[in-house]
C-alpha cells in the first residue's frame, strides 16, 4: 500500500479546482501589485489560489506543513523538516498570467524526510496536468512522458529565466551566462516565464535542459519530481547535487548535458529559502 497515493490524489483534485480559479480569473480585470521588485508581481488570485489549496489540503491532512509562496512572502516560514510538507506555488507565471501569455501553472511538489515523493503542475490555460509519483514514471494528462534523451549540447534547445533582480552585477551575470551557453553553441534559448513549466517541458522532450539561478523551492518541487521520473537529471549548477532550498538548478535530459551547462555558467548570491537573506 503507498502511503502518499490518497495525497496525490487529493492533491491533483485540489489542482484541477485551483485552474479553474485562475481561467475565471482571466475573464475579468487583473488588479497587479508589486513584490520584492517593479518586475516581482503578484496578483489577488495568487493569494486566493494559494488560500484554497491550503485550506482544503490541511482540512483533508491536519497535520501536514506547507510552504506556499504567498504564505511566505507573508512572513510565513520556510524551512524544510522531515514531516509531510506540500510546496505550493498557486500561480507559478505570474507575469505571463498578468499579461494572459499562455504559459501559466499551478505547482505542487510533495516531501517527506526531505526527499520530494510526488509532483503535481497543471500548465492550466494548456490544460495540460503533469503528475510523477516517485518510482512510477510521469505522465501528462496520463500519458506516459519521457525527456529527448539528447546527449549532444550542440544539438540542443535550452530554457532558462531572467529573474527579477535588476542590480547591474546581476544583470551582467546573467547576461553572461547566457552569452557564454549560446556561445557552445547550442540551437537556440528560451525563456517561457513558469519555472514549472519549463522543467515539463524538458520532461516531454520539447527542450533539452532548463538552468536557473535564483528561483524558489515553490517553483522547483513539483518540477523537479516530474522531470527526474522521465527520465531526466537535477543537479546544482556548479554540477553539485540538487539541494530543493538553494535557489538554483540545472534541469536536463541528460548528465552530460547538465555537465555542460554547468561548466559554462558562473554563479551569484542569491540567498537560500530556507534561511534569512
Ligand atoms: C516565477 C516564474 C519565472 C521565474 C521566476 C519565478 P512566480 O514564479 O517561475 O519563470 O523567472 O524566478 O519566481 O513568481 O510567477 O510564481
Amino acid at each position: 500500500m503507498d502511503p502518499w497515493q490518497e495525497c496525490m490524489d487529493f492533491g491533483v483534485e485540489v489542482t484541477k479546482e485551483a485552474g479553474k480559479m485562475i481561467r475565471e480569473a482571466l475573464q475579468k480585470e487583473i488588479s497587479v501589485r508589486e513584490k520584492s521588485s517593479p518586475v516581482d508581481l503578484v496578483t489577488e488570485t495568487d493569494q486566493k489560489v494559494e488560500e484554497l489549496i491550503i485550506s482544503s489540503i490541511r482540512e483533508k491532512f491536519p497535520t501536514h506543513s506547507f510552504i506556499g509562496e504567498e504564505s511566505v512572502a507573508a512572513g510565513a516560514p520556510s524551512a524544510l523538516t522531515d514531516g509531510p510538507t506540500w510546496i505550493i506555488d498557486p500561480i507559478d507565471g505570474t507575469t505571463n498570467f498578468v499579461h494572459r501569455f499562455p504559459f501559466v501553472s499551478v505547482s505542487i511538489g510533495f516531501t517527506v524526510n526531505r526527499q520530494i515523493e510526488f509532483g503535481i503542475v497543471f500548465s492550466c490555460l494548456e490544460d495540460k496536468m503533469y503528475t510523477a509519483r516517485r518510482g512510477r514514471g510521469a505522465f501528462c494528462n496520463g500519458t506516459p512522458i519521457t525527456v529527448s534523451g539528447q546527449q549532444d549540447i550542440t544539438k540542443s534547445l535550452i530554457l532558462t529565466e531572467m529573474g527579477f533582480k535588476k542590480d547591474p552585477e546581476h544583470f551582467r551575470t546573467v547576461m553572461a551566462n547566457m552569452e557564454s551557453v549560446l556561445s557552445i553553441p547550442v540551437h537556440g534559448i528560451r525563456a517561457p516565464g513558469s519555472a514549472a513549466v519549463n522543467m515539463c517541458l524538458v520532461a516531454c522532450g520539447a527542450a533539452d535542459a532548463y538552468y536557473h539561478i535564483g528561483i524558489h523551492c515553490w517553483d522547483m518541487a513539483g518540477g523537479a519530481a516530474i522531470l527526474t521520473e522521465a527520465g531526466g537529471v537535477v543537479m546544482d549548477i556548479t554540477g553539485g547535487p540538487f539541494d530543493l532550498m538553494s535557489r538554483r538548478l540545472i534541469a536536463a535530459s541528460s548528465r552530460g548535458i547538465a555537465e555542460s551547462i554547468a561548466k559554462k555558467i558562473q554563479p551569484f548570491c542569491c540567498g537560500r529559502d530556507d534561511t534569512e537573506n
